[in-house]
């Protein structure tokens, strides 16, 4: 089968890192406008890349947990045609083993706002980071902030037009292009399935798995390899 995948940050969070939206979430302890657009890194560089520092350093101290390690299984197994596509940032899936589609870029590299090039990120960016390729002070974190264009669309359109089966796995489906993913699956006959801990929009999927994604993503990637 072809098969599509979208997680988001419900899937890291037994690994140990806050969601946006869920109770205390980030979202809670800080305003998008002040940290995730490309306005508040040109009015505020020092908070922004200090905001991303800190998430680079939390993701550092994690490992990816039963669910990755499932998704990357399901992937070796070479028997279906997987594509993993990822809102998160924080490097769990590569770190698992995933081939995997970072959306909305990584932590663990930097973008040079002047010339395009990417390299490892520094764990602590400063102001003025400069760029090894063209020596510009327009280090930047390599993540997508809102406003921006979400990374590898085209190649998600092609292979979800083809898909048999598209899964949401720990996202709340509220931010788009990759909210509106499970529409475009059902739009070509995919069966859509959601592993969440609560329904994301009830009636959205043809099937809902509730649970935490360490007992269902397992459960589910052992029914596909049976
Ligand atoms: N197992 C499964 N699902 C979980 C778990 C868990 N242990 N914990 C939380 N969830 C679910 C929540 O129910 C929620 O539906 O994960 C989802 C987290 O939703 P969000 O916090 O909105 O995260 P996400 O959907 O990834 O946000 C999308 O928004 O802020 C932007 O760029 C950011 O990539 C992010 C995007």
């Amino acid at each position: 089968m072809n098969i599509v995948i979208l997680t988001g940050a419900g899937i890291s969070a037994e690994s140990g890192l806050g969601t946006f939206r869920d109770e205390g979430g980030l979202w809670a302890q800080h305003r998008i406008e002040d940290v995730a657009t490309p306005e508040a890194f040109a009015r505020d560089p020092a908070l922004v890349q200090g905001f991303y520092n800190m998430r680079r350093a939390e993701a550092a101290t994690v490992a990816p947990n039963a669910a990755h390690h499932a998704i990357a299984e399901l992937q070796r197994d070479g028997r279906h045609e997987v594509l993993l596509v990822t809102q998160n940032v924080d490097g769990l899936h590569g770190a698992a083993g995933s081939e995997v589609l970072h959306i909305h870029g990584r932590l663990d590299r930097a973008l040079c706002a002047a010339c395009g090039h990417r390299w490892p990120a520094p764990m602590e960016m400063r102001v003025g980071e400069r760029c090894p390729n063209c020596g510009a002070g327009a280090g930047r974190p390599d993540v997508v902030w809102f406003g921006e264009i979400p990374h590898g669309l085209d190649e998600i359109d092609r292979t979800l037009s083809a898909a048999d089966l598209f899964a949401a796995i720990g996202t709340s489906g509220e931010v788009y292009p990759a909210a509106g993913f499970v529409e475009m699956a059902r739009a070509v006959g995919a069966r859509t399935v959601e592993l969440n801990l609560a329904p994301s929009r009830p009636g959205r999927f043809d099937e809902v798995r509730q649970g935490p994604a360490t007992e269902t993503v397992p459960a589910w990637v052992a029914e596909l390899l049976a």
